[in-house]
């Protein structure tokens, strides 16, 4: 089959990683309501569901939180700390939301790789949407200093859940790079 015949094919090849978002243009609580409730929809191991959404569309808690992930890539990790300067010290892109995914401390469940796949659910309905995505493991760094407690239940995090990823949406302003697509990743056995 083409994959340009088929809706589902390509919405999974136009979703890229978009790093620049319209600050100023939010994302409706309709289209957000049904990408959440998408991202309900998604496996997780023994049906384990351990994880905890948290839609932000607070831009100063944002921004607070990327002012402290840079100061922690300062403390902890130099490298990082200069890739995000030449980026211009932004892990969030301007963008308007920020879905932080929380799961149990104790990765019970696969509860990583049930993260990840909502993550991707998400992705693929907000693309589908006509919205733009980035997921963003940076987000480790805004909860790796000494005020970790604090910002947790300022996202209100359930008890002994952790956060180190989230998945930024908008409106991109920056356009998708070509990909070429790696097919020796694929082993077929017949
Ligand atoms: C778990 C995960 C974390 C990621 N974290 C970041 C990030 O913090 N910053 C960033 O710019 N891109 C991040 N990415 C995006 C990858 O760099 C991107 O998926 C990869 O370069 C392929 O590009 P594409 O998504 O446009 O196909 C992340 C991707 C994944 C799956």
């Amino acid at each position: 089959m083409n994959k340009n015949d088929n809706e589902t094919i390509k919405n999974i090849y136009s979703r890229y990683s978009c790093r620049g978002f319209d600050k100023n243009k939010p994302v409706s609580d309709d289209n957000l309501d049904t990408i959440m409730q998408a991202a309900l929809t998604s496996p997780s191991s023994y049906n384990s569901q351990n994880w905890q959404f948290v839609v932000c569309q607070n831009t100063e808690i944002l921004d607070r939180l990327q002012n402290i992930a840079l100061e922690n890539a300062k403390l902890q990790d130099i490298t990082v700390y200069q890739r995000l300067k030449s980026v211009g010290g932004r892990i969030f892109y301007d963008a308007p939301v920020a879905v932080f995914i929380a799961r149990p401390n104790n990765e019970v469940n696969l509860a990583s790789v049930n993260s990840g796949i909502a993550l991707q659910t998400i992705a693929l309905c907000a693309t589908s949407l006509g919205l733009n995505t980035l997921m963003c493991g940076m987000t480790r760094l805004c909860f790796s200093g000494k005020n970790v407690n604090e910002l947790y239940s300022l996202l209100k995090f359930p008890k002994d859940f952790v956060c180190d990823l989230s998945i930024l949406m908008g409106y991109g302003t920056a356009k998708r790079k070509e990909r070429e697509l790696d097919k020796s990743k694929i082993t077929y056995i017949k």
